[in-house]
């Protein structure tokens, strides 16, 4: 089969086996030559783990230094007569072959994280097969969905300022332009369904189940990820629906940080840049931002993707030497530093007060928003031949 990208409006519709194997051989050869995570762990469960700031903490613990063993959950297509599947799928695969052949434990769980189902599979595997404890846990997932655990019915989050409406523009990644977009502002309901979905009862709920079934070590940690970001996009994002949700996260951080200590571990939220992900190009008014961002933060020297990101957080934060994780007056672990420094902020906004529907591909870095976006498809790779015949009765099993 060959395959070419297929993109509707901000969904990619096909993704390149291939291409995705080169992603993720391309993050661990950063990871082997950048400075390793020293004193990092050695058990880590990733929910979400196919894609983003899931999938490079992985390659990060696995190949960075810390050698960890780990589990990756997350929710993906594999090729079917539907259709090639999704680029996590194969991420998945990739990751793991690469990992067993260095000796590491890389298993993959592929289903719904929500689910009770899931957690007494993980729960199992851990004590049978594992090793018995986790000695990290990392949250990193990203939905528009989510069944209340009560009753089933699917909760769905939505992205919306509240109070006011917003206005911003978007990138339509098919077309190539941007688009003009009004956001009327969140009901109350939509606040509440986007921070039960969003934001971190399942964390807790995670972190609860393995404390109780005993999976947890002794100075077990856990991680989540959260966005705030400079002024210019809080309407959409920081005092937005999101927002809400990760104001939820954040105090989520504090309870379980409080649940953790008793066995000398913590839990912390992490604040992340902004990047191209699967989930944030979703992100209705960030897209004009992130041009004028990647292009600045380009220019100075200090751009970073979700691998530098990860390693970075756990070699200079996480697992530093003297055993120490710096945090700011909100006990938010701040990796998104570089992003918010005034002189990067001053040169962003002066870029975003020029920037239009004419000229946003040369005032903006389009060509790498676009181009990150491809290669989480597995396109865009000048090492994989796209004419090629791509067999896809290889990849039948994560
Ligand atoms: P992503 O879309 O790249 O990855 C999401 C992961 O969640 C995938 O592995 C997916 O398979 C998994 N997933 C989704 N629903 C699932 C389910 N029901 N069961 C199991 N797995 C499921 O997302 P990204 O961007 O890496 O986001 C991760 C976290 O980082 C989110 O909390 C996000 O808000 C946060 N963040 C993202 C930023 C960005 O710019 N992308 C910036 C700062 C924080």
């Amino acid at each position: 089969m060959i395959i070419q990208p297929i993109i509707k409006g901000q969904v990619a519709k096909s993704c390149h086996p291939v291409g995705c194997a080169e992603a993720v051989a391309e993050q661990i050869a950063y990871v082997r030559k950048a400075v390793p995570i020293a004193r990092g762990p050695r058990k880590v469960l990733v929910l979400g783990a196919s894609s983003g700031f899931g999938l490079a903490s992985r390659i990060a613990l696995a190949f960075g230094g810390a050698r960890a063993d780990t589990i990756g959950v997350a929710f993906e297509r594999g090729p079917s007569d539907k259709g090639v599947g999704s680029a996590g799928w194969y991420n998945l695969i990739h990751f793991s072959h690469l990992a067993e052949k260095e000796g590491l434990i890389a298993r993959n769980f592929v289903g719904d994280a929500f689910s009770p189902a899931m957690r007494r599979t993980i729960a199992d595997y851990i004590r049978d097969e594992f090793g018995g404890s986790l000695d990290l846990v990392v949250y990193s997932l990203a939905t528009g969905v989510r069944p209340d655990p009560q009753t089933g019915e699917l909760i769905r989050s939505t992205i919306k300022p509240i109070g006011a409406p917003a206005r911003g523009y978007t990138v339509n990644l098919e077309k190539d332009c941007l688009e003009e977009q009004r956001l009327d502002p969140a009901s109350d309901r939509e606040i509440e369904d986007t921070v039960k979905v969003m934001g971190g009862e399942d964390w807790e709920s995670w972190i609860r189940f393995l404390r109780d079934e005993g999976l947890l070590a002794e100075g077990c940690q856990t991680l989540a990820f959260s966005y705030i970001g400079p002024a210019v996009t809080h309407a959409i994002y920081h005092h937005g629906t999101l927002g809400r949700a990760k104001a939820h996260l954040h105090q989520t951080a504090d309870r379980l940080d409080g649940l953790l200590k008793v066995q000398k571990g913590a839990a912390h939220v992490v604040v992340c840049k902004a990047l191209v992900t699967k989930a944030s190009v979703f992100i209705p008014g960030l897209s004009p931002y992130l041009l004028a961002l990647f292009r600045v933060m380009k220019a100075m020297g200090l751009h970073e993707g979700c691998i530098e990101q990860m390693q970075r957080l756990y070699a200079e934060r996480i697992y530093r030497a003297d055993g120490r994780i710096p945090v700011d007056d909100a006990r938010l672990v701040r990796i998104d530093d570089r992003e918010q420094r005034a002189d990067v902020q001053e040169h962003v906004a002066a870029l975003l007060a020029e920037m239009t529907p004419e000229n946003f591909r040369s005032i903006g870095d389009y060509d790498g928003y676009k181009g990150d976006f491809l290669k989480l498809n597995g396109f865009g790779f000048d090492s994989v031949d796209y004419a090629g015949d791509v067999d896809l009765a290889l990849y039948g099993a994560c």
